[in-house]
């Protein structure tokens, strides 16, 4: 198939490039690179030795994705494109909600021109606010998101699949991603957080390299077996060929699937893994919970199994060591 990601140079998009091109597909990239680097992209063309055409452009921007549907005859799109800091979106909540929101409805309005009727979305965990029980499974309830980011993904999620009534003929899949960590094994791709992390892996591997003096543990009075919180995180490789999976999932309608490994790591678990693994100390101190967190989220990807035939292969030791790899040989991301 030909595959059109949005946001396609980001740290998710870029390694789904990989996973998509070594199952076969064709790839085509939109992004307007407001947080990411189009060197991610010149990355994965030498893993892949292959040219990926590549479109600075914003989804939001009609005139160009018209033009990107002109060009090439798409047959799926990823969405990955949108505004993703938990913090930023609460004090920036119309920016968010119009960028997230109204750049998806571009989008469905150029696909609908276009004829094109396969999308994948970029769902979180978060849609499932505080759970009741973990692991989740999809038909939990959704919503009491904390923030305005959380909406975002949560309104995305309704307006597909009102998007699906109105056109039967469209397949949507949403994939609600838990907590992506890990690089590609060559270490020539991975996160680059703007400014200071807000997510644990990335600030985990910043104070490893030294740029910042310690990580601060949010909370170790959670009822977990250490007290710090507890995440299901799973190796971005794992991610992106999910998306693969999602791909030749045949079924029209719009279907939920969480992306996850079904294993809760806490916070502590995984400063040691990656200090042992790695043998590089991670100085941590404990601190304030941080406003907005739960305790304990952890998937039930049973249905990912028995649906997409797709499971997370990479464990603990693989992410962490990832990670590192990633991280300690691109100090500075793709600056260098
Ligand atoms: C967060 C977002 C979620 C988003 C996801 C993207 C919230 C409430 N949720 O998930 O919507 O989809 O990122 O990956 O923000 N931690 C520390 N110190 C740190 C950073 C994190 O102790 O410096 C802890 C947190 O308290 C939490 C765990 O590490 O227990 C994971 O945090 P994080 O990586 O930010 O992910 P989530 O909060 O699960």
């Amino acid at each position: 198939m030909k595959v059109l990601l949005t946001g396609g140079a980001g740290y998710i998009g870029s390694h789904t490039i990989v996973e998509m091109h070594e199952a076969g597909h064709e790839v085509v990239v939109v992004d307007n690179f407001s947080n990411s680097s189009p060197k991610s992209v010149a990355r994965v063309e030498k893993i892949i030795g292959k040219k990926v055409p590549l479109y600075e452009a914003d989804v939001a921007d009609e005139a160009a994705m018209d033009r990107i549907f002109a060009e090439h005859k798409i047959d799926a799109v990823v969405h990955f494109a949108g505004y993703k800091a938990v913090g930023e979106s609460v004090s920036k909540p119309v920016e968010y909600y119009e960028n997230n929101i109204g750049s998806t409805l571009t989008l469905l309005k150029a696909m609908k021109k276009a004829g094109c009727k396969k999308l994948i979305f970029s769902s979180s965990a978060t849609v499932y606010g505080a759970p009741e029980k973990c692991p989740i499974t999809e038909d939990s309830p959704t919503g009491n998101c904390s923030n305005p980011y959380g909406w975002t993904k949560y309104m995305i999620e309704v307006i597909l699949k009102d998007y699906c009534v109105a056109d039967p003929d469209m397949q949507v899949v949403l994939l609600r991603y838990f907590n992506p960590v890990g690089a590609h094994k060559s270490g020539t791709i991975g996160e680059m957080p703007n400014g200071i992390p807000n997510n644990l892996m990335p600030f985990i591997t910043q104070v490893a390299v030294g740029k910042r003096k310690e990580l601060a543990v949010f909370g170790n009075d959670y009822p977990t077996h250490d007290g710090t919180g507890v995440r299901d995180f799973i190796h971005v490789v794992d991610l992106a060929r999910g998306h693969v999976a999602a791909l030749n999932f045949d079924k029209k309608g719009a279907e939920v699937f969480n992306l996850g490994t079904g294993t809760g790591y806490s916070v502590l678990d995984m400063v040691k893994a990656f200090s042992e693994v790695n043998g590089v100390p991670v100085p941590y101190r404990i601190a304030e919970r941080r406003p907005g967190d739960i305790a304990t989220c952890y998937a039930d990807p049973a249905k990912s199994l028995a649906v997409l035939g797709w499971k997370a292969t990479h464990g603990l030791e693989d992410m962490v060591r990832d990670s590192w790899r990633w991280q300690s040989q691109n100090p500075n991301g793709y600056e260098d």
